[in-house]
C-alpha cells in the first residue's frame, strides 16, 4: 500500500501530539512533533541568557548555526524524542518557562528557516504523520490529509493545567488560561507562517470530544484516502 503525509495543525491543547501518535503508531508511520523543535531553541535560548524578558534576537540567530535539533529514539518507550545538540531534552521542553517564549521565538523568520527545511527533509518520504502550526500550509503543502484542530480555551486550559500538574509545577488555571491565549494570539498574527487553516484541510472543533472519537473519526478520514489510493 503506498503511504500517504498526514499534516495536523492547530491551537495549542487540542491534542494534536496525542492524535499525531496514536495515527503514526496506528499506521506504522512516523510521528514528528515540530512544536518540540521550536520548544528546544526556546530552551537553548533560556539555557545561554538570550532571553531576559525578552528574546535577544541578534544572539539567537548567531547561534543557530552551531545549533543541532534532531529527533532519537528512546529503545525504551519505542519513541523518538527531542535532541538539542545530542541531549535529550523532551522533558525540559514541556515547562511553562519554554512555553511562556516558545512563540516569541518561533516568530523569528532565520528560526523557522532552519527548522522548516529539517521538517521537509523528514517528511520527503511519505509515512509521516507531523503536528504544529504551518504543516499544511508551510512544511507539507502537498499532504494528502490536513487536519485543523480547534477548541474552546478554557477547555484547552484546563486539559494543559491538568498535566502540569501531574508534572509538579506549581501553576495556576489562571496563568496556564492566559498562555494559551497568548500563544494562540501569537502564533495566528506573526508575519511568517502564522497559524491558519489550510484551504483544504478538514476542521475538528473537540470541545466536547474524547480521544477515542477523536481518532477514530480521524482514521476512517485516512482509511479513504488509503482505500481510494489502492
Ligand atoms: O503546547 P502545544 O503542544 O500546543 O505547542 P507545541 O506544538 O509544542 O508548539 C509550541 C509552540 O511552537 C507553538 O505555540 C508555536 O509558537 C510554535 N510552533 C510553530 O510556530 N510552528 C510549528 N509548526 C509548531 C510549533
Ligand atoms: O499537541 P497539543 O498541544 O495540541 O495537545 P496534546 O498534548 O495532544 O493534548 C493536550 C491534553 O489534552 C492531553 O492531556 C490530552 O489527553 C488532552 N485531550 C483530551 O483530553 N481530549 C481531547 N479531545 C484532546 C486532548
Amino acid at each position: 500500500m503506498r503511504k500517504i503525509s498526514i499534516a495536523i495543525d492547530g491551537h495549542s491543547s487540542t491534542g494534536k501530539s496525542t492524535l499525531a501518535r496514536q495515527l503514526a503508531e496506528s499506521l506504522g508511520y512516523v510521528y514528528i512533533d515540530s512544536g518540540a523543535m521550536y520548544r528546544a531553541v526556546a530552551l537553548f535560548a533560556l539555557r545561554n541568557d538570550l532571553i531576559d524578558g525578552s528574546v535577544n534576537e541578534a544572539g539567537l540567530i548567531e547561534a543557530l548555526r552551531d545549533m543541532d535539533v534532531s529527533f532519537g529514539l528512546n529503545s525504551q518507550t519505542g519513541r523518538t524524542e527531542i535532541h538539542l545538540n545530542g541531549e535529550n531534552v523532551e522533558q525540559e521542553i514541556r515547562t511553562i518557562e519554554v512555553s511562556s517564549y516558545v512563540s516569541e521565538v518561533a516568530a523569528i523568520p532565520e528560526v523557522r528557516e532552519k527548522l522548516v527545511k529539517l521538517q521537509r527533509e523528514m517528511g520527503r518520504q511519505k509515512g509521516v504523520v507531523m503536528d504544529g502550526r504551518d504543516i499544511g500550509t508551510v512544511v507539507l503543502p502537498e499532504a494528502e490529509l490536513k487536519l485543523f484542530m480547534t477548541a474552546a480555551p478554557e477547555t484547552r486550559a484546563a486539559r494543559r493545567y491538568k498535566e502540569l500538574l501531574d508534572r509538579g509545577e506549581d501553576i495556576t488555571y489562571e496563568e496556564v488560561l492566559k498562555n494559551v491565549r497568548h500563544r494562540d494570539h501569537l502564533d495566528s498574527n506573526r508575519a511568517v507562517s502564522p497559524l491558519k487553516q489550510a484551504e483544504d484541510a478538514i476542521c475538528l472543533d473537540n470541545s466536547d470530544m474524547g480521544l477515542k472519537e477523536q481518532f477514530e473519526r480521524v482514521r476512517s478520514f485516512a482509511n479513504r484516502i488509503l482505500n481510494a489510493k489502492k
